[in-house]
């Protein structure tokens, strides 16, 4: 059984659709990376499985989202607040959205397995100074007593991954963990996640600008486009040879040399927003490729099979 499954998965926000077409599927031990560029969906199909849509006054309109078997589209708010935190771990691009400026960091992370597991105080504190050296933070028993303020960013966004981990989740969900970081430091936090999900055996949707990010950490990979998913499957089949063009351009966009991380470059235009997403292929006022039938078809998803592109081109429809 998959520990995720997303089928055809639509998002409504009063009366626009900025999420339509999204489908992939998770086992344990494996990281997807969700990859786009700016506007793509990625948060917003980030936040439907989270359930946080009503936040931001939307709705799952239609398709499912299944965790380990069970489906999230139906479950009340309560269930909903027992699975975030508990057995589906959320990192926030920005640490200081997850911590509280005014309270020690170990009683923060405390407070989540003691919510979640049960576990008394002086149980919690051996579980987060534990946990704090997993995630390769020195002296961790002192680090327990500090603020937030007190560490650097490296620092804070290592203490937001204990604190998803602290209640032993199944799937962790990290959008743009690391964009609010340095480069260097990026490279760091991504590689200990890395490790972490795959020591663990945990499942990771990884949402990212970086396609180099993907290569280097990711087992499976959904690319999306103005709203919707235009590629997915194996990395190492999708790197070898992509499809769509959009993948392609977006490759072709990975520096070379040193593992520099940069924001996507090097593809004209820009992604429409929700109320210009263009009839047929969504991309192709921007493809290279597009002919007449890519303005006027929608290119069908072709759900089988372990990867699929959306385009008339990879299809064959239109040769
Ligand atoms: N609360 C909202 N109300 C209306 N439209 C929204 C809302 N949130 C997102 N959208 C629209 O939905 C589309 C997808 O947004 P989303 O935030 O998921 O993109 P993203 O891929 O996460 O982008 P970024 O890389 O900038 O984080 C965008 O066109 C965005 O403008
Ligand atoms: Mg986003």
């Amino acid at each position: 059984m998959s520990m995720l499954r997303v089928e055809d998965l639509g998002v409504s926000i009063s009366t626009i659709s900025p999420l339509s077409g999204v489908s992939f599927d998770l086992e344990r031990g494996e990281i997807i990376g969700i990859v786009g560029e700016s506007g793509s969906g990625k948060s917003l199909t980030a936040m439907s499985v989270m359930g946080l849509l009503p936040l931001i006054g939307g709705q799952v309109d239609h398709g499912k989202i299944e965790f380990d078997g069970i489906e999230l589209t139906g479950i009340s708010e309560n269930e909903y607040r027992k699975l975030r935190g508990g057995r589906i771990g959320l990192i926030t691009q920005n640490p200081m959205t997850s911590l509280d400026p005014l309270k020690k960091i170990g009683p923060q992370v405390d407070d989540v397995s003691r919510l979640h597991l049960d576990h008394d105080k002086s149980q919690a504190k051996a579980r987060t100074i534990e946990l704090l050296g997993d995630l390769r933070i020195p002296e961790p028993a002192s680090i327990y007593h500090l603020y937030p303020h007190q560490m650097s960013g490296g620092m804070k966004q290592r203490i937001v991954i204990a604190m998803a981990l602290a209640a032993d989740p199944d799937l962790l969900i990290a959008d743009e963990p690391t964009t609010a970081l340095d480069v260097t430091v990026q490279a760091q936090i991504i590689r200990l996640l890395g490790d972490l999900v795959k020591q663990r055996n945990l499942s990771l949707v990884l949402i990212t600008h970086d396609m180099s990010v993907v290569a280097q950490t990711c087992d499976k990979v959904m690319v999306m486009y103005a709203g919707t998913a235009i590629e997915r499957g194996r990395v190492q089949d999708i790197f070898k040879s992509p499809r769509h063009p959009y993948t392609k351009a977006l490759i072709g966009c990975i520096p070379h040399g040193l593992s520099k991380t940069v924001r996507l470059k090097g593809i004209e235009g820009t992604v429409p927003g929700v109320a210009q997403y263009p009839a047929g292929c969504r991309f192709h006022p921007r493809c290279g490729l597009a002919e007449d039938i890519c303005k006027e078809t929608v290119p069908a998803f072709d759900t089988a099979g372990s990867r699929a592109a959306a385009c008339h081109f990879a299809l064959g429809t239109a040769q």
